[in-house]
């Protein structure tokens, strides 16, 4: 399939305060059309300002920094670039109904007849489920009815992209869901280019077609959810992805033979012969890591090692089960419930094909 190109940020830096605070370092992202790019990272990563700048909020350092379908839109104001943000604060007109704040955009720009607008209007009350509250005021709307009435102001402008900066932060952890399904469904229907901002990984799994991680302004890697949370780029994509968490046991590499080993305190497992291709023997310094689904509590094998349940978190459908080997903590997570119990002494085994290693700096080998 060929990707057309919807948005394109290239090398894009911000800084603010004369330069002392660097925002964004030199930032590549491409949004494809109709794609859902979830943009996540921690508090402070530069995520707002980095879509501030897509809008044309934030004036970026580089003059060729925001491509929209092709075109250089850098230093254009935010009402040339056809696009529709969507803020965390939900901001709507109190002394207006929500036929008139989902219009409001369209009847400011004045280049809609009086019936394209009702048409659009109504086409996004029923894509949302508002037709019944269209002549309500906003003070009669839930939160989440007033997230929609918010979608609905951008869905009406037929934007090029939509820019959503944590939309969903502000309603409780049922309706956050719901919306967040509600959004996919809609982006789907739509095929409308998106980048949704977030700092909840699970969010960021569950909605985008792909993801940008940022750390310190640096995007990290960009992937599909599979990618992201399958083949971390490095140890800040792995642990701030997927809960509960990865572990992460320090390492070195010795052989055996023919075979190469993964040697610590903790263990001394042969590695399979499609991950030992990229190691080089003697390594030092190494770090291994392996999600919590991998590590599997079991009979005695060859590369097993003793543990102690420590603590056991029933999950609903699965469970997290706590060990304890040599000082070191190893999260485990099984389907259904557990079965141990807490304080056994129980056999350990990691599934070795589903191992990473990253090298001394964080980068995954
Ligand atoms: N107008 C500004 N003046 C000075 N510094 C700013 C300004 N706007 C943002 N920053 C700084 O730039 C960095 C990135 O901020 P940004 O708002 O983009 O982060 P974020 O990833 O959206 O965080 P959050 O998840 O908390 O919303 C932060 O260190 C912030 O303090
Ligand atoms: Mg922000």
């Amino acid at each position: 399939m060929v990707k057309i190109s919807g948005i394109q940020v290239k090398n894009l830096v911000k800084s603010f305060q004369k330069g002392t605070v660097q925002a964004c370092k030199n930032v590549n992202l491409d949004i494809a059309e109709g794609e859902l790019m979830v943009l996540l990272g921690p508090s402070g990563c530069g995520k707002t300002t980095t879509l501030r700048c897509i809008a044309g909020l934030e004036s970026p350092d580089n003059d060729d920094a925001i491509w929209i379908k092709g075109r250089n839109v850098t230093r254009l104001p935010p009402k040339d670039r056809n696009l529709a943000f969507v803020f965390q604060d939900i901001t709507l007109f109190p002394h207006l109904n929500v036929r008139k704040n989902i219009s409001f955009g369209l009847d400011m720009r004045k280049t809609c007849s009086k019936e394209e607008i009702d048409r659009r209007v109504q086409e996004a009350a029923r894509l949302l489920h508002l037709e019944e509250l269209l002549d309500r005021k906003p003070n009669q709307l839930s939160g989440g009815q007033a997230q929609r009435v918010a979608l609905g102001r951008a869905i009406v402008m037929e934007p090029d992209a939509f820019l959503m900066d944590e939309p969903l932060a502000n309603l409780d952890a049922a309706l956050r869901i719901e919306m967040r399904t509600e959004i996919k469904r809609i982006q789907r229907k739509l095929l409308t280019s998106t980048i949704f901002v977030t700092h909840d990984q699970e969010e960021a799994l569950t909605l985008g077609d792909t993801i940008a991680v940022m750390k310190d302004g640096v995007v990290q890697q960009v992937g599909t959810p599979y990618q992201i949370y399958h083949q971390p780029a490095n140890i800040f994509v792995g642990t701030f992805i997927g809960a509960p968490p990865i572990n992460l046991f320090p390492c070195s590499i010795q052989s055996r033979g023919t075979e190469m080993i993964a040697i610590s305190d903790l263990f001394y497992l042969p590695i399979p012969e499609a991950i030992a291709k990229n190691l080089s023997l003697g390594s030092q310094n190494l770090t291994l890591g392996i999600r919590p689904e991998f590590v599997t509590i079991g009979p005695k094998l060859e590369n097993s090692f003793l543990a102690r349940v420590t603590l056991i978190e029933p999950l609903g459908s699965r469970t997290l089960i706590f060990l304890e080997a040599k000082g070191r903590e190893i999260r485990s997570v099984v389907q259904g419930e557990a079965p141990v119990a807490e304080g056994e002494a129980v056999h350990v085994t990691f599934q070795m094909e589903r191992v990473f290693f990253f090298d001394s700096t964080g980068k995954r080998i």
